[in-house]
């Protein structure tokens, strides 16, 4: 573990120990829930990174979905998960820092994740361009992003955002499917979170230069 990968995981685990996890509902959230009620292909590959407590991958797990990796740079929940879910597959808890993992997934799952990062437009950059990388060709990010204030206080973690500044960055590398206020948040975070279905972007490229064999105007998509 490298000096800032050892702080960060310091943080979050101290946050975890002291039990100062206000993000944390106990449960599946009904966004991700309902949206998980209705996927039909049971063997995708499933990433839910800085997963915490990870309520989701077990309802995931237990609604038959076995190809489910839970990502955190903090081992204390890892732990909790494994205790709480003890027939999970050890070897799909992952201990690591999510920028630096390889992979490619059908479906990322994020709850409070992208909003645990300080908001330096370097960080969100770098997020976007990693969710991009992680997804396979006409793979999906699906989340619930806080719908409030950013404000500078870093002892604020989660930090709010709202959905232009979300989509600033997410824009870059997907395509929106879905991006809305929730209209089935926990009563407590009514209001207050946006649900997204991002697709991510096909890489276009004009090759009617370098191949004479194509239409001109021809289109090859990778
Ligand atoms: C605000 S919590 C959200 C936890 C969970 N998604 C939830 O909604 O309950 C952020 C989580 O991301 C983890 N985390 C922070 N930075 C990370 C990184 N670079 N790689 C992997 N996990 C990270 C933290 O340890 C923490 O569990």
């Amino acid at each position: 573990m490298d000096q800032n990968q050892s702080e960060e995981s310091q943080y979050w685990t101290q946050r975890y120990v002291e039990n100062r996890m206000g993000w944390d509902i106990g449960y599946v959230a009904t966004p991700f829930k309902e949206y998980i009620d209705q996927l039909t292909i049971k063997n995708i590959e499933i990433l839910i990174p800085g997963a915490g407590n990870a309520y989701e991958a077990e309802y995931l797990f237990e609604k038959g979905f076995k190809n489910v990796f839970v990502l955190d740079i903090s081992q204390t929940p890892l732990d909790a998960f494994a205790e709480r879910v003890p027939d999970f597959p050890k070897s799909q808890l992952l201990l690591g820092d999510f920028f630096k993992l390889k992979g490619s997934y059908d479906l990322i799952l994020e709850q409070t994740f992208f909003c645990s990062f300080v908001p330096t437009t370097e960080n969100r950059e770098a997020y976007v361009k990693q969710m991009a990388n992680l997804l396979k060709l006409d793979g999906k990010l699906v989340g619930v992003w806080f719908d409030i204030p950013l404000t500078g206080d870093l002892e604020k973690r989660p930090f709010g955002g709202d959905k232009e500044l979300y989509l600033s960055y997410l824009q870059t590398h997907f395509d929106t499917t879905i991006f809305e206020r929730c209209y089935n948040s926990i009563p407590e975070r009514q209001g207050n979170e946006l649900f997204g279905i991002f697709k991510k972007n096909e890489i276009v490229l004009d090759m009617s230069c370098c191949h004479p064999e194509l239409d001109s105007g021809s289109h090859k998509t990778l």
